[in-house]
C-alpha cells in the first residue's frame, strides 16, 4: 500500500510533501521504514526525506492517540495562560507535550496560532476548534485514561 502511494505520486513536481501527506492520511503517521523507499523513488537522500518529516510539524512518526489535542502556544494564547495548561497537563495529568500517552488514549501537540486568538487559549480537539480552553475541559479529554488502563 505504501509503495503503491509512492509509485503513484513520485512523478509529481515536488513529490515529497504529497507523498508524506498521502502516507499520513492512509496510515495516520509516516513510518520511518518508508523513508528509504521514498528516497529511492525520488532520487533523494534519506536525510532529505527525514528532514521534511521533522520540519513539518503536521507529520507524525507514530500513530496518534484516540484523542488529539493540538494546543496553541503562540503569543496571544500565551498571554491567556496556555503555558499554565501545558504545566497542568504535564504535572497533574502526567501527559508529555508533543507525545502520546502510554495508554494510547491521548496525543497532545503544540501548534502556533489557530487563528482563534481572541478566544485564547485555543486548541484543536479531535479536529474541532475550541476557545477558552481550561483545566476542566482538559480533565474531560484526559478522563478515559484510567478506564482504558483497567481494560488493558
Ligand atoms: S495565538 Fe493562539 S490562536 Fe492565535
Amino acid at each position: 500500500m505504501a509503495s503503491q502511494i509512492v509509485n503513484e505520486l513520485k512523478y509529481l513536481e515536488g513529490a515529497t510533501l504529497p507523498i508524506l501527506h498521502a502516507l499520513q492520511e492512509n496510515f495516520g503517521y509516516v513510518d520511518r521504514r518508508a523513508v528509504p523507499m521514498i528516497a529511492d523513488a525520488l532520487n533523494m537522500s534519506k536525510a532529505e526525506i527525514y528532514g521534511a518529516i521533522t520540519f513539518y510539524h503536521d507529520f507524525r512518526e507514530a500513530p496518534a492517540g484516540k484523542r488529539v489535542v493540538k494546543l496553541c502556544r503562540a503569543e496571544a494564547c500565551q498571554s491567556m495562560g496556555c503555558e499554565d495548561l501545558v504545566h497542568y497537563l504535564e504535572t497533574k495529568q502526567g501527559i508529555k507535550i508533543d507525545s502520546t500517552s502510554p495508554s494510547g488514549h491521548l496525543t497532545v501537540e503544540t501548534v502556533y496560532c489557530l487563528g482563534n486568538c481572541a478566544l485564547g487559549p485555543a486548541a484543536l480537539i479531535d479536529g474541532a476548534l475550541v476557545g477558552r480552553v481550561d483545566k476542566e475541559l482538559l480533565d474531560a479529554v484526559c478522563a478515559e485514561r484510567p478506564h482504558e488502563r483497567m481494560e488493558g
